[in-house]
């Protein structure tokens, strides 16, 4: 028996989007020159217009952090900056249900996404960093750790104010000021976030957001007063920054691309493993650096597992992002939603089956089915490259070693999943899995505490837990990161 369920959206009565934005340079909020407008993508609607930021705005963002860090941020002790942090993580709980409401508005996912999962971690991350501001010098990050001054951060629009606690948090904590760059599609929980920093009474100029494009970014990663860059992004992005930062005494963490690997043996639990895949690829609409985009499931199981997760599939709820029903929202950009098909159709013309179920996907906004396809070999290009969006390839294998091989088989190594009952056959795969975060029996699970990051073109260094401060002190003991 199923049961049809009644529309149940949220309201949005709870926030108010301001026509036209600024930007938040040495605690207020600036008036922009050029702007270009928000949307929701999955109406289209104009939400809002974002400022455009130059290379005048960054400098005198940078000038802003300089001074607060000097006058102010360094001279206080750890203890005080904590409570800051705290300060800011008890607002974001209390404003959870505005943030979680702006950031479905203008992402695009689902409600029950941002409101389960992005805002409670990002107060998560707030809480955690918090605790370690005063015990940076006793917690084996090298004698007498110190930050580094400003650091510049870019984020981008999978998981907006997620990506922006992942970095000014730590950043906070280390005694670091920040000049903060959120992705063009989606500004305003950023914007938001400002408002919380004033409400906070954090002293003026030790966070700062510029909005703008591509280069807005470029102009961060270059200005001569930023000692640490912290990025997030594509590859392509990443390997520009590390082009440009190469010849300086800039330090860069890199969080880039994945094509995360869910390898599924025969004796996995079958119901468990299928919801597992169906959170790997299908949570927020497979925009996700870690999503676990290549299904590779042992030969004599797969046809079980690729019928139950067809059944499964079709269960999956696509639709209005603000319904508390919906499993998957709109697809962030209709520039997205053009990379998806591209790459789809070269599925298509390279051999492998296609799968969707029937979806009615309305006409306004940027939608694009749940999808499998089967038959996917590994030099296909949908098994090499990142699709980041609701696409799963599947691939099967014989042996464990060819499991692993073919897992490996990638440019990137930033995730992977496991899914056995037996205990030394995970510890086996996760000791032969190249890639910087592996999942047994479980998949897309985040922690403050847990060092996230990957292996070749996934990126340099470690965000999260003790890696993650080490990235943000001078002689901080890191490995990896530049
Ligand atoms: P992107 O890498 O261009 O954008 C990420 C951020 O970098 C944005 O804030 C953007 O304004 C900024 N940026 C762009 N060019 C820059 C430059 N030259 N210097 C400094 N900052 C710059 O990613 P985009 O174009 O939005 O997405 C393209 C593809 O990248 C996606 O299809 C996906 O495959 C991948 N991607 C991966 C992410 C991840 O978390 N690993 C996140 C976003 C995109
Ligand atoms: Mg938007």
């Amino acid at each position: 028996m199923t049961f049809e369920y009644a529309p149940a959206p949220e309201s949005r009565s709870i926030v108010s989007i301001k026509p036209k934005y600024g930007h938040f340079i040495n605690g207020s909020f600036v008036a922009g020159k050029k702007h270009f407008p928000t949307i929701n993508p999955a109406t289209e609607e104009i939400l809002s217009h974002i400022a455009l930021g130059g290379v005048s705005d960054i400098d005198k963002a940078v000038m802003a952090a300089q001074k607060a860090y000097t006058k102010t941020w360094s001279k206080l002790s750890g203890k005080e900056r904590g409570k800051y942090l705290y300060r800011i993580a008890r607002i974001l709980q209390e404003r959870a249900r505005e943030f979680a409401v702006l950031e479905t508005l203008d992402n695009g996912k689902p409600i029950r996404e941002t409101r389960d999962i992005d805002i409670p971690l990002v107060a998560a991350h707030f809480f955690y960093h918090a605790g370690w501001a005063d015990k940076l010098d006793y917690a084996g990050l090298g004698h007498n750790p110190k930050a580094y001054g400003v650091a510049g951060q870019i984020i981008p629009w999978n998981f907006p104010l997620l990506m922006l606690a992942w970095k000014v948090a730590p950043a906070l904590a280390t005694g670091n000021t920040v000049v903060l760059k959120p992705a063009e599609t989606t500004s305003l929980t950023a914007l938001l976030f400002a408002e919380v920093c004033q409400q906070a009474e954090l002293p003026d100029g030790v966070v700062n957001i510029v909005t703008g494009d591509g280069s807005t970014g470029s102009a961060i990663v270059n200005h001569s007063g930023i000692h640490k860059i912290a990025f997030t992004g594509s590859t392509e992005v990443g390997k520009k920054i590390a082009r440009a930062i190469a010849s300086t005494d800039k330090k860069a963490t890199l969080e880039l691309g994945g094509k995360g690997a869910n390898v599924v043996f025969d004796d996995a639990p079958v119901d468990e493993t299928v919801e597992g895949i169906v959170n790997g690829i299908f949570f927020n609409q497979g925009h996700v650096c870690c999503a676990g985009s290549r299904l590779i499931v042992q030969e004599s199981i797969a046809e079980e597992i690729i019928e139950k997760l067809k059944v499964r599939m079709a269960k999956i709820r696509v639709g209005d992002p603000l319904d508390k029903n919906t499993d998957l929202g709109a697809i962030n950009s209709k520039e997205q939603l053009v990379k998806i098909k591209e790459l789809s159709a070269i599925g298509d013309a390279e051999g492998a089956e296609r799968w969707s179920p029937q979806c009615n996907l309305s006409d306004k906004g940027f939608w694009f089915a749940p999808t499998i396809f089967t038959g996917v070999t590994q030099a296909n290009r949908i098994a090499q490259e990142e699709i980041f969006g609701p696409v799963l390839s599947v691939l099967t294998f014989r042996t464990p070693q060819e499991a692993m091989d073919k897992a490996n088989n990638t440019p990137f190594g930033l995730s992977a999943g496991i899914w056995s009952e037996k205990g030394s056959r995970i510890f086996w795969a996760s000791q032969h899995l190249k890639a910087g975060v592996i999942w047994a029996n479980t998949f897309n699970k985040f922690d403050p505490a847990s060092p996230f990051g990957g292996y070749k073109e996934s990126g340099w260094g470690r965000e999260g837990g003790k890696h993650g401060l080490a990235a943000y002190l001078k002689n901080g003991k890191e490995t990896g990161a530049k």
